[in-house]
C-alpha cells in the first residue's frame, strides 16, 4: 500500500509538562501500534495547552520535552508526521471559520469545559470554551479518518462531525465525519485518592510519571492506598493496583496477586515491589532515550521543523479550498 492510498489518523497531547502512565495507557501507548498501519499526523497541541493557566517561560520547553517523549517512545519521524500545532497557522484560521458555524450553545454543553471553568474560575478564557471547534479544526485540516482518544474525548469528536455536518449544509459536501478509535483503556485511579481519576492536578504523590526513576516508583507505591472500600469489595486502591497489573505485568502476575486477594492472604507490600518493577521495567528503554535526547534539542527542533512542513503542505491545500468555498478567496 502507498503511503497515498493509507487511511489517516490524526492525535494530539497537549505539552503541559511529564506524561503519567494513565496518559500513557489512552495516548501514546496506541499512537506507536498505528504508526505502522496508518499515514499519521501525531502533534502537539500547544495552543490548546495555553488555555489553562500556564507560565510562558516554561511552554517552549514543554513542547520540546513532549516531543522528545513522543520519540522516546518510539514514535518514528520516518513513518508519522509530528509537529507542534502552533507552526501550522491555517490551523487557527480554519477554527475562526468554524467559529462562524458553530452554535455557542452547543459549545455550552461541554462537559470538559464545564470541568475546567471549574478548576479555573478566574481564568474562564474564550479559548476554554472554542477549545473543541479547535480541535476540529486540527482534525478536518488533514482529513483525518480515524482519531485515537480517551472516552473523555468523545463528546469533542462527536462536535467535529456536527461541524462537518453544519459546514456541508452550507457550503456543500467537503469534509468528510471521522470516526473515533476509542481506546481499550483501563481506569486509572490516583495513588492517593482512588476514587479520582489519576491527575497530575492532584499532586506528584497522586500519579506515577513515565519519566519517574525506578526508585521514585517505589516510593510512590509504597504510599499508595490499598484499604478503602467494604468487606466484600476488593478495596478501590487495591483495584487500581490490580488494574495496573494487568496493563504492565503478565498474566501469572495478575492470577497470582487476584488468588491472594481471593483467599485474603494478599501482602500488598508484595504486590507492590512486584508493580513497581513491572513498571519500571516496561520504561526502562524510554527513560535511556529520554535522556539522550535532552542533549539535542536542537534534533527535537529539527524533527518539528521538519514535520511541519509536510503538514503544512497539506493544511494549506485545505484552507485554500475552504476559503474558496466559503467565498472568502
Ligand atoms: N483535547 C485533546 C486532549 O486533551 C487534545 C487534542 C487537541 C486532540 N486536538 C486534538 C486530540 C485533535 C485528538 C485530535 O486530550
Amino acid at each position: 500500500m502507498t503511503t497515498k492510498n493509507k487511511q489517516i489518523v490524526l492525535s494530539g497531547i497537549q505539552p503541559t509538562g511529564e506524561l503519567h502512565i494513565g496518559n500513557y495507557l489512552g495516548s501514546l501507548k496506541n499512537f506507536i501500534e498505528l504508526q505502522d498501519k496508518y499515514q499519521c499526523y501525531f502533534f502537539l497541541a500547544t495552543y490548546h495547552s495555553i488555555t489553562e493557566n500556564y507560565n510562558p517561560k516554561e511552554k517552549h520547553k514543554q513542547v520540546l520535552d513532549l516531543a522528545a517523549t513522543y520519540l522516546a517512545a518510539k514514535l518514528d519521524p520516518k513513518k508519522c508526521i509530528i509537529f507542534d500545532q502552533a507552526d501550522v497557522p491555517a490551523c487557527t484560521e480554519l477554527a475562526w471559520i468554524f467559529n462562524s458555524i458553530t452554535p455557542i450553545n452547543e459549545l455550552e454543553r461541554m462537559t470538559q469545559y464545564k470541568d475546567k471553568a471549574a478548576r479555573q474560575i478566574k481564568n474562564i478564557n474564550t479559548g476554554l470554551f472554542d477549545y473543541p471547534v479547535l480541535q476540529a479544526a486540527d482534525i478536518l485540516l488533514y482529513h483525518a479518518n480515524f482519531v485515537p482518544v480517551g472516552a473523555d474525548q468523545l463528546q469533542h469528536l462527536e462536535l467535529t462531525n456536527e461541524i462537518v455536518r453544519w459546514f456541508t449544509n452550507k457550503f456543500g459536501e467537503y469534509f468528510q465525519p471521522i470516526k473515533p478509535l476509542l481506546t481499550k483503556m483501563p481506569k486509572v485511579m490516583s495513588l492517593i485518592e482512588p476514587d479520582k481519576k489519576m491527575s497530575k492536578s492532584l499532586g506528584p504523590s497522586h500519579y506515577i510519571a513515565i519519566n519517574d526513576e525506578p526508585d521514585i516508583i517505589l516510593a510512590k507505591l509504597k504510599k499508595a492506598v490499598t484499604g478503602m472500600g467494604t468487606e466484600e469489595q476488593i478495596p478501590a486502591g487495591a483495584q487500581n493496583l490490580m488494574t495496573l497489573l494487568s496493563e504492565f505485568g503478565t498474566k501469572e502476575d495478575v492470577v497470582y496477586f487476584e488468588n491472594q486477594i481471593k483467599n485474603k492472604t494478599i501482602k500488598y507490600f508484595e504486590l507492590k515491589e512486584k508493580l513497581a518493577k513491572n513498571i519500571s521495567d516496561y520504561f526502562a528503554d524510554y527513560r535511556a532515550k529520554y535522556k539522550e535526547l535532552q542533549d539535542k534539542p536542537d534534533y527535537i527542533e529539527k524533527v518539528l521543523k521538519q514535520g511541519a512542513k509536510e503538514a503544512q503542505k497539506v493544511a494549506q491545500k485545505t484552507i485554500k479550498e475552504v476559503k474558496e468555498l466559503i467565498g472568502v478567496a
